[in-house]
């Protein structure tokens, strides 16, 4: 009699290539996902890992890497010896120059004896995707395989079409998983259940009844080590480009068919093609760029932008953009979008805001009109939550209104553990599902959209506005709110 198989359909065998094995990313993010989705059981047994790098070390050279460089980034239980040392029996190092195709024969043999689909995660700097397209395709090695491509996916719309089209001649484009880490967080995922899964805000989901949406990711963390890197970059690639134009798209989506990868991403597309392109005069007007100064967060000195090493002497790249978009379509039409994020800032928050109309007529008196009501505020990290604001009669003889809140916070709900974006999302890959990656279109849609203000910024000789280090960015960034009669939360009473 034959065994029954113990091969979950849900955990399929795979291969998963890792270029930039000795890298940051890999550090500090993807092996310990891989770590942590092993340990929670949901990688096939016979799943290998095969970590590629220039750096000249043998597998257990790499493993010792490993140890010391990986272990502490992991998170969550107590990291159990047994389980850590059959992760690493998972894992294999090849030491190649990405750039060499005649090494891959290298790749090839390593990966001849496994059955599992290959996967190829490309977290090396952008330069680098083409080069290895290509040796992998010239080795015989991408049929039927994935690849994963980390952002930043290219440096503007031009440099992000010539990947994308190079990659696209060896890869179709449902092989091809284009990773916005944003899209993995639980709490993002939670944006698409609270609008699609509930009756109750869709009516009011629209123009009529919404006056505006804020959305803010605030960092406290600067460069981070990573200057060479960023100086090159700066906020509006690094977050605007991708993680705020994806949350904006989810936010005023139209209700897909399904949850059906393409119908999820038509409708993301759709939102980023609508959206007015910002040009010329109301760049300076609906666009606020600033940089990091010294200051202090939670009461320790950090330098001033320019003083991080790798940053480039009187550097005009941004730490920190502001902007208002707007929705050209029946839905939105008119209601302002506003956007920020920077580094240094005050506090470690991503927030989605939504302002409703104030009633119409306040039969309440004056105070029925006071700011901070009628709001529906999305935490989205930390501390995932959804708070309604509205406003209640103080007990008492009179007719006192004051602001009070609904509040869910998500971790007492649900107590068990979130799992990581990033686990979430390698999980994704190694089962073929496509639904919380960017599609090309939806990449190119973005890009073209903040291509106008890179091109200005690239011609303008003002420099960003500077803010200390530890507030919340720019007076230009209240200002830009405060025309439109509004405000950012913090600044409210
Ligand atoms: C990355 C950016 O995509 O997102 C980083 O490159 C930024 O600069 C990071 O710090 C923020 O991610 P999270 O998950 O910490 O909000």
């Amino acid at each position: 009699m034959t065994k029954p198989s113990t091969r979950r359909p849900d955990h399929p065998p795979f291969a998963f290539v890792l270029f930039g094995g000795t890298g940051d990313l890999a550090m500090r993010k993807i092996l310990p996902a891989l770590y942590a989705a092993h340990r929670d059981g949901l990688l096939a047994p016979e799943g290998q890992i095969v970590a590629v790098a220039n750096t000249a070390l043998d597998s257990s050279g790499y493993l010792r890497w490993v140890g010391e460089h990986v272990k502490p980034h992991i998170a969550g239980t107590p990291l159990d010896d047994s389980v850590w040392r059959s992760f690493l029996e998972r894992i294999a190092y090849v030491a190649l120059d990405a750039s060499q195709p005649e090494a891959f024969s290298l790749l090839g043999n390593t990966l001849a004896s496994g059955h599992g689909r290959r996967i190829f995660y490309l977290a090396t700097g952008p330069a680098l995707f083409v080069p290895i397209c290509r040796a992998l395709a010239s080795a015989g090695l991408t049929e039927g395989s994935r690849i994963v491509l980390e952002k930043p996916l290219g440096y503007d719309l031009e440099s992000s079409n010539a990947i994308n089209d190079a990659v696209g001649q060896i890869f179709k484009e449902d092989q091809i998983y284009r990773i916005d880490h944003y899209l993995g967080k639980e709490a993002v995922q939670n944006l698409l259940a609270l609008r699609f899964g509930n009756s109750l805000f869709e009516p009011l989901w629209r123009r009529e009844w919404v006056e505006s949406i804020q959305i803010t990711v605030a960092e406290e963390l600067g460069v981070e080590g990573r200057g060479n890197f960023y100086d090159q970059t700066g906020a509006l690639r690094d977050m605007v480009q991708n993680h705020l134009l994806q949350l904006l798209s989810i936010i005023a989506m139209e209700p897909p068919r399904s949850m059906d990868a393409d119908a999820v991403r038509d409708e993301k597309l759709r939102v980023l093609r609508a959206l007015k392109p910002v040009l010329g005069d109301e760049i300076r007007h609906n666009v606020v760029r600033g940089q990091y100064h010294a200051g202090a967060i939670k009461g320790a000195s950090v330098c001033a932008y320019h003083a991080e090493s790798g940053v480039g002497q009187g550097s005009t790249t941004e730490t920190f953009v502001a902007l208002k978009a707007e929705v050209e379509n029946w839905r939105w039409a008119g209601v302002p979008f506003f956007l920020r994020t920077g580094k240094r800032l005050a506090g470690r928050i991503a927030e989605i805001v939504v302002n409703f109309r104030p009633v119409p007529h306040s039969a309440l008196g004056p105070t029925a009109l006071r700011p901070g009501s009628n709001r529906l505020t999305i935490r989205l990290q930390p501390n995932e939550s959804i708070r309604l604001s509205a406003l209640a009669k103080q007990p008492g003889m009179g007719m006192t209104l004051q602001g009070v809140h609904l509040d869910l916070a998500f971790d007492q709900f649900f107590q068990q553990d979130r799992m990581e974006a990033y686990q979430r999302l390698l999980l994704d890959v190694i089962g073929g599902r496509l639904a919380l990656f960017v599609r090309r279109d939806e990449q190119e849609a973005a890009w073209r959209w903040v291509a106008p203000i890179i091109e200005d910024w690239l011609g303008n000789a003002s420099p960003p506005k500077p803010y200390a280090s530890g507030t919340w960015g720019p007076a230009a960034a209240s200002a830009l709110l405060a025309r439109h009669n509004t405000c950012w939360p913090e600044e409210e009473n």
